[in-house]
């Protein structure tokens, strides 16, 4: 960006309270939804609270996200497993991780057995008995401790939309991760398709699809929400290690999502200005930092997905370095 091409000190206010505006445009015929405009960029800062807040809260929970709007995000980030009799969960994994989880009995998940307790080979009342919220967070030492089980994301909805509602807040938006990859379907997780269609069978009843993004590194949910649901958002996540050019990225994608979401240790200027050439938003994950958080919002990030929203409250001072 221009003024980047000089030093300069620069004051940036994060925490804007104006409610955030996607990009938007005409009903897609075949959903209803809003489709976006080619060209345009939406109009303000996205604040993506990841996994809730797990800095703050057990993560993927219902307290998690009701503490993120508390604290002002404008979208709640998650991540969707399937259980046996096919609910549609939050859990980052799909079987108990042994950093997060007290078994039924009292004992805590080791590492050695958490990929033999399956969620996908679990009723979800089987799902229940189990904790989340108790063990302290080896990497969190800030998250609330707390009794919490793994929701169910039609419960995560109504709860999200009935706080925002009770405490005025506008509409949350929703940037919901379909965790699955080739070399796990049928075991660990349906197949792309079976795993779309019923995810997105919950979103559709809750009618908030004009305010869901669908994310995922796993290409073929993408693939496929294209094709099904075009008129819903998209967002194609990008490894730290994936050195693969953008356009090649793209190019294996076989269409334009709606946001380019990268580790932010690959964000750099050139990056963002790609993005927005070929009119994608850009939207770097998991950002901690408060420097940092202001350092890719000076080279132009469109939203940021952070472990502490509280973050987004500092306004503070930083040095924009020449990059060039
Ligand atoms: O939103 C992107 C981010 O959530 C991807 O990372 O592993 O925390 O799901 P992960
Ligand atoms: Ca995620």
């Amino acid at each position: 960006m221009k003024f980047l091409s000089l030093t300069a000190f620069a004051v940036l206010v994060l925490g804007c309270s104006t409610p955030k505006q996607t990009v938007s445009g005409t009903p897609d015929p075949t959903t209803g939804n809003a489709k976006p405009i080619p060209g345009k960029i939406k109009d303000n800062f996205d604040k993506e609270g990841h996994r809730g807040c797990r800095g703050l809260m057990p993560e993927n929970t219902i307290p998690a996200m009701l503490k993120a709007l508390e604290l002002g995000v404008t979208t709640l980030e998650m991540d969707v497993s399937f259980t046996r009799d096919m609910k549609a969960i939050l859990s980052h994994e799909p079987f108990f991780n042994h950093e997060i989880t007290t078994k039924p009995d009292g004992s805590f998940v080791t590492e050695a057995e958490e990929r033999n307790l399956n969620i996908y080979r679990m009723d979800y009342a089987e799902v229940l008995k189990y904790d989340i919220g108790m063990k302290p967070h080896p990497r969190f030492p800030r998250q609330q401790k707390m009794p919490a089980v793994k929701p169910l994301l039609a419960d995560v909805i109504d709860s999200a939309e009935a706080y925002a509602s009770e405490h005025h807040l506008a509409k949350p938006h929703y940037n919901i991760e379909t965790k699955s990859e080739a070399f796990t379907d049928n075991v660990y997780h349906p197949g792309p398709e079976v795993f779309v269609d019923a995810m997105m069978a919950v979103i559709l009843s809750r009618k908030i699809s004009d305010r869901v993004i669908i994310q995922s590194f796993d290409v073929r949910t993408l693939q496929y929400m294209h094709q099904k649901f075009p008129g819903v958002k998209t967002a194609l996540l990008i490894e730290d290690f994936d050195k693969k050019a953008i356009e090649l990225q793209l190019q294996i994608l076989g269409f334009t999502p709606t946001i380019y979401s990268p580790d932010y240790k690959l964000v750099n200027q050139e990056l963002v200005e790609k993005c927005h050439a070929k009119n994608m938003l850009l939207v770097p994950y998991t950002v901690n930092d408060v420097k940092k958080i202001n350092e890719l919002k000076a080279m132009g990030v469109d939203g940021i997905i952070t472990d502490y929203p509280d973050l987004f409250e500092k306004p503070v001072k930083v040095k924009i370095q020449n990059s060039k």
